[in-house]
């Protein structure tokens, strides 16, 4: 019998679950979702009675938070009782790559999903529908079930996928109005029934015909394709942006060029310093990684050389820092504008200003930080994370700072690193006026206009334009 869902659970509050849950409460008022994590910071964040405190930074999320927050949304560390009173239950947990052992650097670690379905066979008291969230490697739905029905106390459980498409930054409106939803079900009548439960949830904002059913191998398999296709678009433009260098192309003319063929079309093809977030690099690792794992390595290499060439972009715009500022940039002032992956977002997930950064530190340069979102510790961190090197060295070498003005000052060069759209406005004259001469600027977003800046009396570097 079709079940009609009153009752939601969400385990992980992070980028993916938070903003999701978020919108199903305030389209759904008639359901309940509890969204819960064992990170008690996190949840007291999403309860803080000031949504500019709440932990994630999403235009538009705050005020939908104030709408549904204590009506039926609800954030609380009490897992088990989510557990327990849930019809529903979506699996939002990270899933990072592994840092050690069998996949070491490319397999997504999967002991954190493991943990929530251990958890939920042990505390289930009732029949559920379990809904994968998290990016995952394709069939770890399997993996769910074998946990769910060997460990469980007889309860019956339905596995769904249906995976995120929201991009960061604009994860309000792509949730409100997505191209599509994706549900993966289990080709059974209970799966069946499963899957058009949570077609009806989102049903309540989302047009029917969005919303595609699947089996759960293709949903899970889709979800790594999609981000692996934009990524590839990404690396060829950035490929192409080195070619424009040298020939005097200009990248972002031959990207209108080529985007204005219908059959190519033109997003995803701004080149920039490299692509970042949590979603990218991972999901084309866990390409390669299954690849490989059933001998097809030509298939393997195909996908791996997206990551490569992302590599190489980020260490080519450092190592370009570096050869303009005469060949050396020990004890030099660069300012680094912009830390997070991407504008509107305060996530620095495999941020490429990392990177950046972490390259010049290794040439002693000093480095000034600024971000209108990313937090000094966050910013140290990323750093510390990397083991470059001391955590100690790393404050030495590196300020963090509050106004974008006081970054510059006395700098030798600056380096724009994010597409925040308040860097166009800023006021580049005086900025030029405050630095030490000759001033570099190096545009790893492609924000400035090079006639303007080149007028002001800017070294001017652009990502893509000799
Ligand atoms: C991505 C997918 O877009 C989304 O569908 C999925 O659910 C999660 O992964 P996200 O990582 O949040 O979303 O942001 P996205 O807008 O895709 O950007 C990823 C990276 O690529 C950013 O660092 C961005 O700056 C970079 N990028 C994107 C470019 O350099 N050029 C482009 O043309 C587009
Ligand atoms: P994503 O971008 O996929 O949402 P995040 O790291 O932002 O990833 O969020 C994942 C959240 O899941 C974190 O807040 C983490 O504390 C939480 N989490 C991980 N394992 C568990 C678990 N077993 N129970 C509850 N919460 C968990």
């Amino acid at each position: 019998m079709l079940k009609e869902i009153k009752n939601i659970c969400c385990i992980g509050a992070g980028y993916v679950g938070g903003p999701t849950m978020t919108m199903i409460a305030a389209k759904c008022p008639h359901i309940n979702v509890n969204v819960v994590d064992i990170n008690d910071n996190r949840i007291k964040a999403w309860n803080n009675p000031d949504t500019d405190y709440i932990p994630i930074y999403e235009p538009g999320l705050a005020s939908l938070v104030n709408e549904a927050r204590g009506r039926n949304l609800f954030f609380s560390t009490n897992v088990n009782q989510a557990i327990q009173d849930a019809d529903m239950i979506f699996i939002s947990v990270n899933t990072p790559t592994k840092t050690y052992g069998v996949g070491k650097g490319m397999a997504a670690d999967l002991k954190y999903i493991e943990l929530c379905a251990r958890q939920i066979a042990t505390v289930a008291t009732s029949d559920k529908i379990i809904v994968e969230k998290s990016t995952l490697p394709v069939r770890t739905a399997e993996a769910l079930k074998r946990i769910l029905d060997n460990t469980g106390n007889g309860v019956h459980f339905d596995i769904l996928s249906n995976p995120e498409f929201l991009a960061e930054g604009t994860a309000v409106s792509d949730l409100l109005n997505p191209d599509r939803v994706l549900i993966g079900g289990e080709e059974t009548e209970n799966g069946r029934l499963a899957q058009q439960a949570l077609v009806d949830v989102y049903a309540n904002w989302v047009p029917k015909d969005r919303i595609l059913t699947t089996n759960v191998w293709s949903s899970e398999l889709s979800k790594l394709t999609a981000n692996a296709f934009l990524a590839q678009r990404v690396s060829s433009i950035n490929s192409l942006s080195e070619l424009c260098e040298v020939t005097e192309a200009d990248v972002d003319e031959v990207a209108r060029a080529i985007g204005s063929d219908s059959r190519i079309g033109s997003k995803f093809l701004k080149a920039s310093v490299g692509f970042g977030g949590s979603c990218f690099q991972k999901d084309i690792l866990n390409l390669v990684y299954i690849s490989k794992s059933y001998g097809l390595n030509e298939v393997a290499d195909y996908w791996e050389q997206v990551i490569i060439m992302n590599d190489y972009q980020k260490r080519r715009f450092a190592k370009k820092i570096v050869e303009t500022l005469f060949n050396t940039v020990s004890g030099k002032r660069i300012a680094i504008l912009g830390w997070a992956f991407k504008k509107d977002t305060n996530d620095t997930r495999e941020s490429a200003a990392i990177y950046v950064a972490d390259y010049l530190l290794s040439e002693q340069a000093e480095l000034v930080i600024y971000d209108p979102k990313v937090t000094k510790d966050q910013i140290f961190s990323d750093l510390d994370y990397l083991g470059s090197r001391s955590t100690e060295e790393n404050r030495d070498l590196v300020e963090v700072s509050n106004s974008p003005y006081d970054a510059v000052e006395n700098a030798h060069a600056v380096a724009i690193l994010t597409e925040w759209d308040e860097f166009v406005t800023y006021d580049w004259s005086k900025i030029y006026n405050s630095m030490l001469k000759p001033a570099f600027l190096f545009d790893g977003r492609r924000l400035l206009s090079d006639e303007l800046m080149r007028e002001i009396g800017f070294e001017f570097y652009k990502i893509g334009k000799g």
